[in-house]
């Protein structure tokens, strides 16, 4: 008999996603309008700031950032370790990916690295707080320090909090994923967060073909997030809180029980952060492991996934300009693990994963 599937990700969506929905079905406005406006408002109230931007995915929210900043042949500081939407950002906007290297319990980039990572005429730096991690505080303050604009990739952190401050607020420019895996979802979509007033109307007016009221005053393109899925967006904020206290709930179960068995490092976590676990990641020790644990998950209808991409690895990346040997971010390819986390995981699910997890590590 085929054993239960436990899915990787659920997207928490119902019933009042599809009543809203349906309002703006009856609308009949179904591009950018009131919906996208109200999402907006939404995300800046929660997060405290004064500006959010909706774009069709975190990838074109980050590419209107580059633009508007306009970053053409410079170098940009970017983690290893990410999904290549965070290159491809830079890359599409004129930049230069700078690959660096990340800590290998956080799988962040740290002030340390940032320091040696930086080289004169450069101006931006983009982070990624992965898997809702929030970045280290002293890497905004360093990157002060250095002058640079922070551009955070913050597509897995929609409210992760630093001593209960919200990332969206805290570098210049953050930009979120509400892609089906990410946190809170519209299918697809994304959003920029900032405090520059000045930035903020450039990008609103980039992702709008570069309208500005009635007059085109730039070259722009067009990132709008249609009203159907601002409408899936509002009712996805008033859970938001509910989802992120459902993960850490379940994040605190994988805590305990990976914790008994050697060889697992449980996911990151600390006292100051409120993560979002939009990713239970957790790190395999010996070499070869993970992919036998993977195997041995799916045989038994479990999804898993990898942690993300070492950029410089694939094929795309590998003549991109790097930082050193890159040395944990690919250990963190070849040996971090994500496991199953979402509103229908049960109890006896997270043991079912555990007890496989212990067994094939003792085989
Ligand atoms: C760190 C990171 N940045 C960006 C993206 C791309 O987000 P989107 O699919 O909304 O473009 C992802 C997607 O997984 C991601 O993990």
């Amino acid at each position: 008999m085929t054993k239960k599937l436990i899915p990787l990700a659920v997207p928490d969506i119902g019933e009042n996603e599809i009543e809203l929905i349906k309002q703006v079905f009856d609308t009949n406005f179904l591009t950018e309008g009131k919906f996208t406006a109200d999402f907006e408002t939404e995300v800046a109230n929660y997060l405290g700031v004064k500006n959010a931007i909706a774009c069709t995915s975190c990838t074109t929210a980050l590419h209107t950032v580059f633009e508007c900043l306009d970053i053409k042949g410079k170098e940009v500081i970017v983690s290893d370790y990410t999904y290549p939407a965070s290159a491809e950002a830079i890359i599409l906007a004129g930049g230069i990916p700078v690959l660096a290297d990340v800590d290998l319990e956080s799988m962040n980039i740290t002030a340390d690295i940032l320091e040696e990572s930086y080289s004169e005429g450069m101006t931006v730096f983009e982070p990624i707080s992965w898997a809702g991690v929030p970045l280290e505080s002293n890497v905004y303050k360093k990157a002060k320090e250095l002058g640079l604009i922070v551009v955070e990739d913050a597509a897995c952190s929609i409210g992760a909090q630093i001593n209960s401050e919200f990332v969206g607020n805290i570098a210049d420019f953050s930009c979120f994923s509400f892609h089906p895996r990410k946190v809170i979802t519209t299918g697809e979509g994304g959003m920029i967060t900032t405090n520059n007033e000045e930035i903020a109307s450039k990008c609103r007016s980039y992702k709008h073909f570069g309208a500005v009221g009635s007059a085109f005053e730039m070259i722009g393109t067009n990132y709008k997030l249609s009203n159907v899925l601002g409408a899936i967006g509002i009712e996805q904020m008033k859970k938001i809180e509910d989802i992120i206290k459902t993960r850490n709930e379940k994040a605190k179960i994988y805590q305990e029980m990976l914790n008994g068995i050697d060889g697992i490092k449980p996911a990151y976590s600390k006292k100051e952060f409120r993560q979002t676990f939009q990713s239970y990641t957790c790190y395999v020790e010996k070499e070869g492991m993970r992919d036998k644990i993977r195997k041995k998950l799916s045989d038994e209808n479990i999804q898993s996934q990898i942690g993300t991409y070492s950029l410089h690895l694939e094929p795309a990346y590998r003549n991109m300009k790097k930082v050193g040997n890159l040395e944990n971010s690919e250990k963190l390819f070849y040996n971090a693990l994500t496991l199953p986390l979402h509103k229908n995981l049960t109890y006896d699910d997270q043991q079912r994963i555990c007890n496989i997890i212990k067994e094939t590590i003792n085989e």
